[in-house]
């Protein structure tokens, strides 16, 4: 197949398109590179650099590259962020969807999978959370994927899209190739090794006493490789209907637990600061994965932290200084 990826050269984009390439896909990676990394560009697959919020250079590229579908990864994705600068999620997150959408349906390109976000799910009923939860934003970032959801939902009911909605839970752990380089970098596992590599004196711990076995929040870690296998199986279930799946390991680690996990890792002592809780933390926020299992058959191939953690320190031991030093 013609896959156009946006946001191919962040993290989960890079190694989408590290896989469709390795699957003999033939890959457009459409990225700005504000948050991406020439270095992660796979050199298999082409590249424009291009910003998703001017509708005529996303138009051309469809209209040079002719996909048969889209992985849709770009956007500004930081939830503190977004409580700070809500137009940037509000407006240019839903912007660069709305141009993509209609550079697609211009194009008759009718096929798209949407990068979708846990933090729909600000105060969930259920634990674990299943696709059918009431869908409550946590922030202006979670809303506006919620609004580009809905916008699919419309475009597939006038103009016969077909799409995959896939929220993902916390996206982690690295290829050889690839690996999570953000700037700011605000995920908890690339911070524990930062302490590890002698680059930060310590990690906080936000709230030690939750009411959870250790104290500590628990959340849920997808192996990025399972993320994007969850990709290209949905990509090919399109034809039988659009899917919606909320999309993790379906097993919760508290943050004391990746911690020591990752001093297991390493071997070395990780500094921790326990500071006060942050607002809006739940205590446990862990992914139902029945829905996709029974659809679709997917099972996460790397469900364990220590293989999750040993993967990102593997490639973070080798780039302590990310991307700049590959
Ligand atoms: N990392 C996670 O744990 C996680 C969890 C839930 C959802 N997501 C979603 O998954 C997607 C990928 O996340 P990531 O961690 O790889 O992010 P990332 O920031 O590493 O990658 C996003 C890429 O999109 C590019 N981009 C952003 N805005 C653009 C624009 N207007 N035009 C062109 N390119 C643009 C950036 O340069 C970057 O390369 C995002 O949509 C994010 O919201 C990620």
């Amino acid at each position: 197949m013609r896959i156009l990826v946006t946001g191919g050269a962040g993290y989960i984009g890079s190694v989408a398109t590290e896989t469709l390439v390795g699957q003999g896909h033939a890959v457009l990676v459409f990225d700005n590179l504000q948050q991406g990394h020439e270095e992660a560009l796979e050199p298999g697959a082409a590249f424009v650099r291009g910003d998703l919020r001017d509708a005529a250079a996303i138009s051309s590229a469809i209209g040079d590259f002719r996909p048969d579908a889209v992985m849709h990864f770009a956007a500004n994705s930081l939830v503190g962020e977004s409580m700070r600068d809500p137009f940037a999620y509000l407006g240019d997150n839903v912007v660069a969807a709305l141009n993509l959408l209609r550079a697609m349906d211009a194009h008759g390109v009718q096929r798209i999978i949407l990068s979708s976000t846990a933090n729909l799910f600000a105060d969930p009923l259920k634990m674990p959370i299943e696709e059918d939860e009431r869908i409550i934003p946590g922030s202006p970032y979670g809303e506006s994927k919620g609004i580009i959801e809905r916008l699919l939902h419309w475009l597939s009911v006038t103009r016969g899209l077909r799409y995959a909605c896939l929220r993902y839970f916390n996206a982690a752990g690295a290829t050889e190739r690839h690996g999570e380089d953000h700037d700011p970098e605000l995920h908890l596992i690339p911070l524990v090794l930062r302490v590890a590599l002698g680059q930060r004196d310590s990690i906080s711990i936000f709230g030690d006493d939750y009411p959870t076995p250790d104290g500590t929040c628990i959340r849920d870690y997808i192996h990025v490789l399972d993320l994007i296998d969850a990709h290209v199986l949905a990509l090919h279930a399109l034809e039988q209907g659009n899917r919606i799946y909320n999309l993790g390991n379906g097993r919760g680690f508290s943050v004391r637990q990746v911690i020591d996990t990752a001093e297991r890792v390493t071997g070395r002592k990780i500094a921790v600061k326990v500071a006060a809780r942050r607002p809006g933390d739940p205590a446990v926020l862990v992914a139902g994965r029945e829905k996709i299992r029974r659809e679709l058959g997917w099972q996460p191939r790397h469900p364990d932290l220590e293989a999750i953690v040993r993967t990102a320190w593997h490639w973070h031991s080798r780039h302590p200084h990310g991307y700049r030093q590959a």
